[in-house]
């Protein structure tokens, strides 16, 4: 898109990309996603972060045009993920004598990226950079979601860029500022980028919220997504929660696994049940239909959680053991979650999902039925108990 100008002397150069399918050859992408850079132009020139390469269509001309006959001094790179800094080269070569900025963490991962050598200015957590009018710091924030992960914060217009952080799948459509978007629009996609991108790292992000915390910021602007300048409370606020792995919202999560439609009968039960507890956010995944993004994302919103898989191979349905060993691996705790499953000529589902259990923190609910081929009475009567017992809790 145009350059959108944020303040006095600062652009930001966004690109939305609505072509690629995946996002880190992963996660779906059926809103797009924005990367997004910012220009500098004082008595000397900066430019934060890059673009995606294959998507800088336009990119070099409108820094051209901004720099209006200056050259660029300093390339700034918060965050070395290739979708900011695939256009590194193409910076470096068209302005040779432009110095990288990056810590000490950053240079080898250009290095070994891009192959591209070129004057470094190495900083530490907390130095400063005076481009003239505009003074900027860097703040280290590793892990954040990578170990060189660092924000620039300009004291002159209180524009925190903060990489990664805070930022959102989706593209802009028209709307750039947080003023100008329908929130609620972008709530879901918001939660997704955080659940399953950063989620792994809620406890670098607390630190990085305390440490950020000390700075007058005024503008958030990251490097995926709108810019935050009327409400920035929302964001922070629900970073603070999603760090800390708090549920938004009373409500559960059935995800279930089924080859021929009896877990499925048991996830049917157990929902009608918790409706008649009175429970009135509930939702059914069937793991092998939607993407798991989608289901850790509401995962994440709310506080009760209730897995089923039938047997395979004498272990548990893939899509569903895909799901709980990244659930493993970005580290959920805090949820209400129960058990169910059935087997055939071998159980395995549910013996899998019980010591999955083990080694999350959560709060275990109700009975563990495991039907035996087709639910039989006595198994829709323990769904139901898994349903009353986590009505209990989830409303208590
Ligand atoms: Fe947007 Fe971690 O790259």
């Amino acid at each position: 898109m145009e350059p959108i100008k944020l303040v006095d002397n600062i652009h930001l150069l966004c690109v939305n990309d609505r072509r690629t399918h995946l996002f880190e050859n992963y996660w779906p992408l059926p809103n797009g996603v924005a990367y997004n850079s910012y220009l500098i132009v004082d008595e000397k020139t900066a430019l934060v972060d890059t673009v995606e390469f294959g998507h800088s269509f336009g990119y070099l001309e409108h820094i051209e045009n901004l720099l209006n006959g200056k050259t660029l001094d300093y390339l700034i790179i918060n965050h070395m993920e290739p979708d900011h800094s695939g256009a590194i080269k193409m910076i470096i070569d068209r302005y040779p004598k432009c110095i990288i900025v990056g810590n000490r963490k950053t240079f080898p991962l250009i290095e070994g990226f891009f192959g591209v050598k070129t004057e470094q200015l190495v900083v530490e957590d907390g130095a400063l950079l005076n481009l003239g009018k505009h003074k900027l710091s860097f703040h280290m924030i590793p892990m954040v979601h990578w170990p060189e992960t660092m924000v620039t914060f300009d004291a002159t217009s209180q524009i925190l860029f903060s990489g990664d952080a805070f930022g959102s799948f989706g593209t802009l459509d028209g709307g750039v500022f947080d003023h100008e978007i329908n929130l609620d629009f972008y709530e879901s996609e918001f939660r997704r980028y955080y659940s399953n991108i950063v989620g792994k790292y809620g406890m670098q992000v607390q630190k990085a919220l305390a440490k950020l915390g000390g700075l007058p910021i005024k503008i958030l602007a990251s490097t995926h997504g709108p810019i935050w300048r009327s409400n920035l409370s929302y964001i922070l606020e629900k970073y603070d929660m999603w760090s800390k792995y708090q549920a938004e919202e009373k409500g559960v999560i059935i995800v279930y696994g089924s080859m021929y439609g009896n877990t499925e009968r048991m996830a049917e039960s157990i929902a009608r049940e918790l409706s008649v507890q009175g429970v009135k956010n509930i939702k059914i995944f069937d793991a092998s239909k939607t993407h798991s993004s989608y289901i850790i994302s509401d995962i994440w919103k709310y506080s009760g959680l209730i897995i089923g898989s039938c047997a395979y191979n004498g272990g548990i349905f893939t899509p569903v053991g895909n799901l709980i060993n990244q659930l493993h691996e970005i580290g959920l705790k805090n949820r209400h979650v129960a058990l169910f499953g059935s087997s055939s000529w071998g159980g395995g589902g549910l013996r899998v999902l019980e010591k999955w259990a083990e080694t999350m923190s959560f709060e275990p609910v109700g009975p563990k039925p495991e039907a035996r081929c087709a639910p039989k009475a006595n198994d829709i009567q323990e769904c139901k108990e898994i349903a009353r017992a986590m009505a209990k809790v989830i409303l208590a």
